[in-house]
Order: structure tokens, then C-alpha cells, then sequence
């Protein structure tokens, strides 16, 4: 295929995939397509021992990393974040009582003390530990740095393209894409709300074009929804210069996903990729799970504001929950996408699904205008 965004990276499908899963991203980049590892707040070490597997794996295909650096180093974020004096008692106590009336066993003390400090050290990154971060993959063929968190930094920017990285950002807004542009981004991701993890409240199809105006030339992915070759098509024909996924390679057989949650995942309706803040105290949009919905009944206290709330879930939920694999309190993030996933399959067999649905699109659409 032709595109901007496959002149940019030497690639021949303009299919985008983020993934936590290094398996994932070797594959889509030998498929054609661009893999992007989402490090969050990996330490360096682990950046290191991630990004040393990709490149033994991956050949001479290109690929990226995704990074959470907030956009200016005095982020309020910045500041060292004490669990025990943020978490207020009667939170602690709702989930626990949810947790014991539901059979799920706590923790035994000194896996939960374990836990908590491994939490706690990945909560208090400052942006120099992310700058860290960033450096040890620099050191690293990559090929590309998207930030999920805002613009990015001056700092990242100036390291990236004096290696000749480029970079992209995550938009929900056209004035958020406005703001990426200029701070020196080479492309913008554009997500609407269908999208699995943090989106906002626009719908792809009306986000896309708007955005694609708001910041042309500027190469523009469309994100959010895109699980099949209609989809890709209607990207491409609002204006996208590829996509950007997140959801579709979770039902993969490389995925990160355990089986009970792929199993979840598999009898799950569109509905049940739920807009929520229970998970991370940002709207995150998550498989439905019962922690979730225990926040919408009436009586339910109010969700806190990231990053204690994500500290919630982890320390009191979900790692009591995962232990004993609960399923109706199991959860990952997911998009709308999900009500399409019906079995496992591998990442080459996602690729050429995506291919052939698209070219039958082009095909009807050739064929009404004529
Ligand atoms: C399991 C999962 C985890 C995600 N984590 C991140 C993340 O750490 N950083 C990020 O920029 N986006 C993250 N996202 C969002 C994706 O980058 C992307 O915007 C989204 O998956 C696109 O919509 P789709 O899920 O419909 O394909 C995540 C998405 C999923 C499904």
C-alpha cells in the first residue's frame, strides 16, 4: 500500500499496533505492518531486556515504543505518591467488602506486601525516571515514539529526531492534535471513544476527518473501532493515512491476555466494553467486570482521581482477583471492538483478514460509482 505514514517508516501496510506484548509487536512488523510496545513505566532494566528480545526477533523490520511522560517536568504528577495517606478508609473498605462477599480470598501478607511496593515504585516515575526510560531505548534501532500522555516533552522530541525517531501522540480532541503538531510531532493519532484504555467522548467516525482538517498536512491514524477491513477502509476514506490498534491483537494467540480473560472477551457484547473511572481514575474503557459496575449502584462512593484509584484496583482488587482468576471480576482494558472477537487466531491471520475485507470494501464501493 501507499500512504504517507508507510513512506515515513519504510513499511508496506499503514496498520499500526500498539500491544504490552513484545510477541505481538515482532509479529505485526514482519507482517508488513508497525508494531509499538507500550512500556507505561517500565524500569529501565526491563525496557532494556524487552527491547534486547524485539530486536533479536524482529530482522530489519522497523517498530516503535509507546511511553506515559506527562508534558512538562513540573507536572503536578511529579509529586511522590504516599498510597496509604491518599487512600481514604471507607474506599479501602468498599472494595474489600465486595471482594469477601464475593468468596474472593485476600491476600496472604507478604505477597501483598510485595505487591504493594512494586505498585508504589511504578506510581512515583517522575518524567526524569521516564527521560531514563526513554534513553535506554534510544540506545535501541526503534523507529518511533508515540506518548500516551499529552504532548510530548521538548526534551523528547529534540533526542528523538536528532536519531531521526519519529513522533506521534494521542488525540481525542482536534485541539489536542493542534497542540501535538506543534509541539513537533511528525503524526497524530486520532482515537474516538470506541477505543479500548483511556478515550474520550467522540465517536471515530466523527473524530477522524475533523482532526484530519484541523492538522493537514500532517499524516493522521485513525484509532478506536478498527477490528476489520471495513473499518481500515473507512479510515483510509476519511482521510487517515492508516490505523491504529489496540484491541483486535488481544484475541491473538501471541497476546499477553490469560485464557480466562480471552474466554471473557470472546462472549462479550460491544456493550460490555464499559466507559469507566473504576479502574484507573481516568474514563478507561475496560471489559465489563463486577468492581466496575459495584461503582454505578447507587450507595457506591465516588472513584478517585488517578492516580489512586488505579492504586485501588491493583492493591485491594485486582491482584486479589487474578489470583483466584474470578471471573466475573476479571477485566483488561477493550474496545467496542470485542462484540467482533469470537475465537483466537494468530497475528498473520488478523493481517490478511484486514487485507482481504478491505479490498472487498474497495470493490463495493468502485461498484456503486460507477
Ligand atoms: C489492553 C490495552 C492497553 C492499552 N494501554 C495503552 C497505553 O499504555 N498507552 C497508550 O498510549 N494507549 C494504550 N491503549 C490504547 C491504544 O493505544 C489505542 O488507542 C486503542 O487500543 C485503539 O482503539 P482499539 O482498542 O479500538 O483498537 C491501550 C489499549 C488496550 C486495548
Amino acid at each position: 500500500m501507499k500512504s504517507k505514514m508507510c513512506e515515513m517508516f519504510g513499511i508496506e501496510l499503514p496498520i499500526f499496533a500498539f500491544s504490552h506484548c513484545r510477541d505481538v509487536v515482532v509479529e505485526v512488523s514482519k507482517a508488513g505492518g508497525m508494531g509499538v510496545l507500550g512500556m507505561a513505566r517500565m524500569s529501565p532494566e526491563r525496557v532494556e531486556e524487552e527491547l534486547d528480545w524485539i530486536d533479536a526477533h524482529i530482522g530489519d523490520r522497523p517498530y516503535g515504543i509507546d511511553v506515559l511522560m506527562p508534558s512538562r517536568f513540573d507536572d503536578p504528577g511529579d509529586g511522590k505518591f504516599d498510597p496509604d495517606s491518599l487512600l481514604p478508609k471507607e474506599h479501602v473498605a468498599f472494595v474489600r467488602r465486595l471482594l469477601d462477599e464475593a468468596g474472593i480470598p485476600p491476600l496472604p501478607e507478604d505477597e501483598a506486601a510485595e505487591i504493594k511496593r512494586e505498585i508504589v515504585k511504578g506510581l512515583n516515575f517522575t518524567p526524569a525516571e521516564s527521560l531514563a526510560m526513554v534513553d535506554t531505548a534510544l540506545k535501541h534501532p526503534i523507529k518511533l515514539i508515540v506518548n500516551a500522555l499529552g504532548s510530548p516533552p521538548p526534551e523528547l522530541v529534540e533526542r528523538a529526531h536528532a536519531r531521526d525517531i519519529k513522533v506521534g501522540a494521542l488525540a481525542g480532541k482536534p485541539k489536542h492534535a493542534l497542540r501535538h503538531r506543534n509541539a513537533g510531532c511528525d503524526f497524530v493519532v486520532a482515537v474516538g471513544t470506541e477505543a479500548g484504555g483511556h478515550t474520550g467522548e467522540v465517536s471515530s467516525l466523527v473524530l477522524w476527518p475533523s482532526i484530519v482538517d484541523a492538522v493537514a498536512p500532517l499524516p493522521v491514524l485513525g484509532a478506536g473501532g478498527v477490528g476489520r477491513g471495513r473499518q481500515l477502509a473507512a479510515a483510509l476514506v476519511l482521510g487517515c493515512e492508516g490505523v491504529w490498534t489496540g484491541s483486535l491483537w488481544l484475541k491473538t494467540v501471541q497476546s499477553e491476555v490469560i485464557p480466562e480473560i480471552k474466554q471473557k472477551m470472546f462472549e462479550a457484547e460491544a456493550t460490555d466494553a464499559m466507559l469507566t473511572t473504576s479502574v484507573t481514575g481516568k474514563s478507561c474503557r475496560t471489559l465489563r467486570n463486577r468492581f466496575s459496575e459495584a461503582y454505578e449502584l447507587p450507595g457506591a462512593p465516588p472513584t478517585l482521581p488517578a492516580p489512586t484509584q488505579n492504586y485501588l484496583w491493583w492493591q485491594e482488587g485486582r491482584t486479589r482477583v487474578e489470583r483466584v482468576r474470578a471471573k466475573e471480576f476479571l477485566t483488561y482494558p477493550v474496545g467496542q471492538i470485542v462484540g467482533d472477537m469470537q475465537a483466537e487466531t494468530s497475528v498473520r491471520e488478523v493481517v490478511y483478514e484486514l487485507l482481504h475485507e478491505m479490498l472487498d470494501a474497495r470493490e463495493r464501493l468502485d461498484g456503486m460509482l460507477e
